[in-house]
């Protein structure tokens, strides 16, 4: 994989902009699926602790958090950004279930070894430089019968656009997205985006890396990080990302028939050695 830096600082976007921003993420087809994979992941947890303890792994303004603290767990929130850790502080401490950890975005150093029961990310590795050695560190702080939860990357499919998929996207989508460009018009702090993008064609302004069709996700080699390390698969589910810019017939049509993110659940075998 390239050695790559970030390009941004993400507490420029930890704001309450980011949820009103990313429809893709904070709709109710898109919530409810997350809700129930991720009462899926607790169920799947084996450890026997009580009460349950989560580190939601570059946890933005609380998207996992919110359903891990409604799910009953004792949730660490953890970011790059002391920005969104504020946010959180402000929206959950009054829960009794939460606590804010910052992270230095390349390893999970000064947590201990098997530590949570849980460690849930969702939309963040596609950040990470190295992220499959980040894969290896939530495997090394989760208890033995604990999960691993990675949710919202894309897939393949994603990538190399099956012609039902282009079909979907066709059909489902506005020819003209005015609300898009409407947004970019009124966004005048984003023109240096803009100029930034045309310096270079691999800048995005939220710091996307691994989001290219020659340097993305790869789902298999993630697997092979978990499996090698004895652990269980539990739950892998491709899934047709409800973009709220959908038309919402088109989707129900199609949402069963292609898709283009993965959900994976897995499970830490119960031998303390096996981290
Ligand atoms: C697309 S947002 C997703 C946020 C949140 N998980 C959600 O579901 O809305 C990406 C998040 O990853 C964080 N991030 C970026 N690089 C990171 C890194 N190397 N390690 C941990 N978090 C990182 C950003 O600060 C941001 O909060």
């Amino acid at each position: 994989m390239p050695e790559k830096e970030p390009t941004v600082s993400y507490d420029a976007h930890a704001t309450r902009r980011y949820e009103r921003i990313h429809g893709e993420i904070f709709n109710p087809v898109e919530q409810q699926r997350l809700h129930d994979s991720l009462r899926r992941a607790v169920a799947t947890i084996q450890t026997g602790s009580q009460p349950l303890t989560a580190l939601d792994y570059g946890c933005g303004s609380g998207n996992l958090t919110r359903h891990l603290i409604d799910l009953g767990l004792q949730t660490v929130s953890a970011d790059v950004s002391e920005h969104f850790l504020r946010l959180i502080e402000k929206d959950f401490s009054r829960s009794g279930l939460s606590s804010t950890l910052q992270i230095n975005g390349a390893d999970l150093s000064g947590v201990q070894d098997c530590h949570f029961d849980l460690v849930a990310t969702y939309s963040v590795l596609h950040h990470v430089p190295d992220y499959l050695h980040i894969v290896a560190e939530m495997c090394r702080v989760v208890k033995p019968g604990g999960v691993v939860y990675i949710d919202h990357e894309a897939t393949e499919a994603y990538y190399s656009r099956p012609a039902e998929y282009v079909e979907f996207l066709r059909k489902a989508q506005p020819r003209v997205n005015w609300r898009r460009y409407l947004r970019l018009l009124f966004d005048v702090p984003g023109y240096v985006h803009i100029v930034r993008r045309l310096l270079n064609p691999r800048y995005k302004r939220e710091g996307d890396i691994h989001v290219w069709p020659d340097d993305h996700i790869e789902w298999d080699k993630i697997e092979r990080v978990l499996t090698e390390r004895g652990w269980e698969v539990v739950l892998k589910q491709d899934y047709l990302l409800c973009r709220s810019l959908y038309d919402p017939a088109v989707y129900s049509q199609y949402k069963d028939r292609c898709s283009d993110q993965r959900v994976l659940i897995a499970r830490k075998r119960q031998d303390p050695h096996g981290l």
